[in-house]
């Protein structure tokens, strides 16, 4: 079991390293990630679909950014605009599926935490 599978719920992060993207692009998902989790009541722990939104310094994918990963699923998202956000928000946070047509290539570019 990893770390993100022992918690509760799910993670977002989303990349501000700024190769990927312009820094601020990430933050502004994140601020509308926050306001959708808020607004839904998963800010509650005690949610049955209770979420959080970090920001990171890398995920490895460093192009077509910004880049978002969900934990626990693990799954990456590339080209997070805000309409691409509120979708994944709907139906992978909400609705527990991932989506498919947004989901990052799997290769890495460099290792993580370089
Ligand atoms: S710089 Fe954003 S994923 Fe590496």
């Amino acid at each position: 079991m990893s770390l993100f599978e022992s918690r509760r719920g799910r993670r977002v992060m989303i990349c501000v390293r700024g190769q990927c993207a312009p820094p601020e692009k990430g933050r502004n998902i994140e601020t509308l990630l926050l306001e959708l989790i808020a607004r839904h009541g998963l800010d509650n722990p005690d949610h049955p679909q209770h979420a959080t939104c970090t920001i990171t310094n890398c995920l490895a994918v460093c192009e077509d950014g910004p880049i978002l990963i969900v934990h626990p699923e693990g799954v990456k998202y590339h080209r997070v605009d805000e309409t691409a956000l509120r979708r994944i928000f709907e139906e992978h946070i909400l609705g527990g599926q991932p989506v498919e047509s947004l989901r990052a290539p799997n290769s890495f570019k460099r290792p993580l935490f370089l």
